[in-house]
């Protein structure tokens, strides 16, 4: 049984191994702000961060997830503060919001290597399809995240989800919390 950390939680999933990341995380995990095409052509929508790169987890079956710290977009931040949550909120580029998930891991990523990257480079790194076209706006979140990381700019925190990913996840048999090695007993 295929086992990963998510968002900073060892799991096991006792499902196929073949099974694309994606459903095992919305489907097993009730990580649903990874969000799924509907089985057209990826958009991005789906994107989640495996040791350190923003990858499309509809294309990533769960054997080959196998052993790699993910990060969805509920493990991002607790209360929506990363920077890049807060520039989206704060430039408008939340417009339908179906791609958004996608473009803030992808703009996070991004920003984990260099919180000061070219318009090139945030346009390299932002290939998801936004289908409401708020592309300036997007661009313009990146450069102003990558601000709020350098501490030239702050911006206040969107208001807390109310939902802890745990919490959601709590009653799925498909998944279980691998215990950490304190809470073995001894
Ligand atoms: Fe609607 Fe981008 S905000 S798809």
């Amino acid at each position: 049984m295929p086992r990963m950390t998510i968002n900073d939680r060892p799991v096991e999933f006792d499902l196929d191994p073949q099974m694309p990341l994606l459903y095992a995380l919305r489907e097993a995990a009730n990580l649903t702000g990874t969000k799924s095409c509907g089985g057209g052509d990826c958009v991005g929508a789906c994107m989640v961060i495996v040791d350190g790169t923003a990858l499309r987890s509809c294309r990533i079956t769960l054997a080959e997830a196998e052993g790699r710290l993910i990060t969805t977009i509920e493990g991002l931040s607790r209360d929506r503060s990363h920077p890049m949550q807060q520039a989206m909120v704060a430039e408008q580029a939340i417009q339908c919001g179906y791609c958004t998930p996608g473009i803030v891991i992808a703009g996070a990523a991004l920003l984990d290597r260099n919180s000061a990257p070219t318009r090139a480079e945030i346009e390299d790194a932002l290939q998801n399809l936004c289908r409401c076209g708020v592309y300036p706006r997007l661009v313009r979140a990146v450069q102003r995240a990558g601000r709020v990381i350098q501490r030239r700019e702050s911006i206040s925190a969107a208001p807390a989800p109310g939902i802890e990913a745990a919490d959601a996840a709590q009653r799925v048999p498909a998944l279980r919390a691998v215990p950490e090695p304190s809470d073995s007993g001894d």
